[in-house]
Order: C-alpha cells, then structure tokens, then sequence
C-alpha cells in the first residue's frame, strides 16, 4: 500500500497523495473534510452531481459506477494513490481490475466484492467461527417455506444483495411466505435466484463495532477498536445512534472486540470495519449480522462523542493513507456521551431550506447538502451530548425534530414513531 509514513506533496502539485472516493454522500463528505486537514488530494465521484462529498472535495466526478468503461476512465485519468469505496453498489469486478494494475483499494477488492454480497459475507463470518443467527437459502418460494419451518417463525428473509432494509421482509408465519418472496425478488439491486432466510433474534440493543487495521509506527499492520455505538433502526435504516452503547459492560465489550477482530482479520487489507452486531443482555449473547469495510452510518454520532482526529472518518482517513494511529491499550474511547438522530425529508423537491429552532443543549446539525429531497432520504443529522445516553439520546431527538424542511414552498416535520421518547 502506498503510505504517508514517507513523504507527500503539496494538494493538486504532481506528488500530491491522491484519494478517490466512489461514492461522495455524507459518509463520503465527512472522510474528505478529513483528508483535507490532512493535505491530501481528494476526488468525489457519485452517480449525480452536488453529491455531497463534491461539494469538499478538489474535483468531482459524476458516472454511473456500475458501469465498467466509465469507472476505467475516472480511475485512468486522476491516477489515485487510494481508490476508496464508500457505498456497495460499486462494479466491483474493475476494482479487481484496479488492483492488479497496482491501485490500491480500500481495504482490498475482494473484501468489498464479500461485502456486497449478504451471503459471501455470511459465509466469511461463520468461516470465523463467531456467532450469526441461524439462516440458510432457498432459491423457490417452495424452498422458501420450507426452510421457513425449519428455522422456525418468526424470521426474517432478505435478498441476497440489497441495502436499508430492501427485499427484506419478517415473516411470521408461513401465510407471509409467498410476499416475502415476491418482494426480494422485486427489490433486489441485482436480481437473483436466491433469498437468505434467517432466525429472529430477540435483542436488547443492536450495535455497530467499528475497528481498524491500520499500520503502527514500525509500518506493521496491528489492530485498534473503537468502543461500540448502540443504535435503533425504522423501516430498515438507522435512526438514532448513541455512544457508548452502555456504561459498565467490560465482559461483554471484550467479546465483541474479540468477535470483530476474527472477522476484520478474515476481510484483511486495510481500513476501518463497521460490524453491526445484535446483543441479547440476559443471555450475554453477541450476534454478529453484517460488516460493512467503511465508515458506517450510525458513526456518524463519532463526530462528536470522540475527540478530535479520531470520527471514524478520521480514523479510516488515517488508516488507508498508512498512518499510524495510537492508543493505550488498543482500545479507543468516546470522551463524551453523545447522541445522533436523523433529519429526513417527508416531502419531494429540490433545494430544500432547513429551519431549525435552537433548544439551548450542546447540539449540532450537520446538513448534508444533497441537493434534491424525496420522501425517507435522510438529508442530515443532529448530534447532541448528554450526562447519560439517555439524555444524549432525548437531546439529539429533541434538536432533530425542531428541524421544519421547507420544499417547493410547503413546511414539513420530522414525522414520530412509538421508538421516539418525543412520542410518549
Ligand atoms: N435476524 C434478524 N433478527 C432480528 N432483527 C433483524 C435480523 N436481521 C435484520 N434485523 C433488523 O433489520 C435491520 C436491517 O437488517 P440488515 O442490516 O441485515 O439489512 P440491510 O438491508 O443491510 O440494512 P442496512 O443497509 O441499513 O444495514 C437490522 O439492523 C435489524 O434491526
Ligand atoms: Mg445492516
């Protein structure tokens, strides 16, 4: 890998340390903002223009990156240092292709090809041993409930490449068989033959693990984990996040470093890893679901809960540019508790205006920039801190849902649901 522990040039000169991003949302906006502190060189690529990510980086570029040609040319033309993916839905056979020609890609090709995939990645995880759900595969809907019965209702099943919660559907019986079918058929990204039908597991928190493999100050590869950040999910995608997950958990939290480290080591390359993870209390049980080998979006809380120069933007900045990153003992920890909560958009239009009234708590509104709305995109966050998670939880929420969006001249709220604190 090409490293910044020997020297770099100056931005836009001919030795200047080249990131290119595929995908520029605001995963990819705030890992930019990073590399510019950092003096890199910074390329924003995303399928439409004033993707957020564009609006930070030096250049941008604006293709379909499921289109082979038109990622050769990008990669071709800019010649990065790093190619690093940010969403999923990348061609993922060029980034082979990138590789062999000496790009190094972020955390490796293969990894992003097995996170793409929910069953490659499945696959990976219980090759660690660590514990998932029980799930299998059926590619009829007979097969279907079959399996169904055999692991038991309710479950859950999910096209095999999808994301935020499309072409999954719970099952609770075999009458939503012949649905769940027809729904993952329709809703996967590419269609396929195939669903995952997994076990319901009844959790008391879901959380996100992040961890890094990064390179220490004698350039050898070690690991390094960030404690975890607890999280709820509406309609398949994340809507508040919190961190620490919980005070006082040391065993628990022993088992989930151990759990991410088999699976990030088994990934390999280099980076930041993103494991959601499903944790029952009474029975002290860590489920492992899936890993994304990028900064996550329930992370976004890090901004503010963690200090300066380690968001886990930051951290996967450093990372890939081989810099090393310290800790005492391996382990890195939020310095405040801290919140973040969605602000989504309710209505369709473009260039919305966001009015938000201030509640008086340490709080902040990130506003992504993306430049059209439509109904559930998520348009920005709030983070909040608080003496305890719940507080942090309730303040972030509180700031969140203060945030009226004006689209094409009409006023929308954030709408509540039973999960809310605001709702009772
Ligand atoms: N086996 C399961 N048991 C219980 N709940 C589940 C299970 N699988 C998924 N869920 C719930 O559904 C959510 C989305 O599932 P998952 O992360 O597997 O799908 P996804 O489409 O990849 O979503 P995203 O892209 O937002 O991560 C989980 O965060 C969890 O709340
Ligand atoms: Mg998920």
């Amino acid at each position: 890998m090409p490293s910044l522990l020997g020297e770099y040039g100056t931005p836009l000169s001919s030795k200047s340390f080249k990131l290119m991003f595929l995908g520029s949302g605001e995963l990819g906006k705030e890992m930019i903002i990073e590399a510019q502190r950092l003096g890199l060189e910074t390329i924003a690529v995303d399928r439409y223009p004033d993707a957020p990510g564009m609006h930070v980086a030096h250049r941008s570029h604006t293709i379909d990156m499921t289109d082979s040609s038109a990622l050769r040319n990008v990669v071709d033309r800019e010649e990065p240092d790093v190619i690093v993916p940010e969403i999923e839905a990348i061609n993922t056979d060029m980034l082979f292709e990138f590789e062999k020609d000496g790009y190094f890609v972020v955390p490796n090709a293969k990894a992003t090809w097995i996170a793409m995939n929910r069953e490659r990645m499945r696959e990976l995880i219980a090759s660690t041993g660590v514990k998932t759900s029980r799930y299998g595969y059926a590619s009829s809907q007979d097969e279907l409930l079959d399996l169904c019965e055999k692991i038991g209702y309710p479950c859950v099943s999910k096209a095999i490449v999808s994301s935020s919660g499309k072409g999954s559907c719970f099952i609770k019986g075999p009458e939503d068989v012949p649905r769940a079918w027809e729904y993952a058929m329709k809703k996967a990204r590419i269609p396929q033959e195939r669903v995952i039908v997994e076990e319901y597991v009844r959790f008391d928190v879901e959380i996100t693990a992040l961890s890094l493999r990064h390179l220490d100050e004698s350039g050898e590869i070690t690991g390094t984990f960030v404690r975890p950040i607890g999280h709820y999910q509406i309609g398949g995608d994340y809507h508040s996040s919190w961190h620490p997950w919980m005070e006082n958990m040391e065993d628990l939290e022993e088992k989930i470093y151990g759990y991410a480290e088999k699976i990030m080591n088994a990934l390999g390359g280099i980076g930041i890893f993103a494991h959601e993870m499903f944790v029952n209390l009474e029975k002290g049980e860590i489920y492992a679901n899936e890993t994304a080998c990028r900064p996550h979006d329930t992370g976004l809380v890090t901004i503010f809960s963690m200090p300066s120069g380690q968001s886990e933007f930051a951290l996967h900045v450093r990372a890939i540019s081989g810099i090393p990153i310290h800790s005492e003992d391996g382990i890195l920890n939020p310095i405040r508790t801290s919140a973040s909560h969605v602000i989504l958009s309710h209505g369709e239009g473009w260039y919305p205006v966001f009015r938000p009234s201030w509640k008086g708590f340490d709080s902040m509104i990130l506003v992504f920039g993306k430049p059209q709305a439509f109904q559930g995109r998520r348009m920005g966050v709030a983070l909040a801190t608080g003496k305890d998670v719940e507080t942090a939880k309730r303040n972030a929420e509180t700031v969140a849902h203060s945030v009226t969006l004006e689209i094409d001249g009409r006023n929308y709220l954030q709408e509540l649901s039973e999960k809310h604190a605001l709702h009772n």
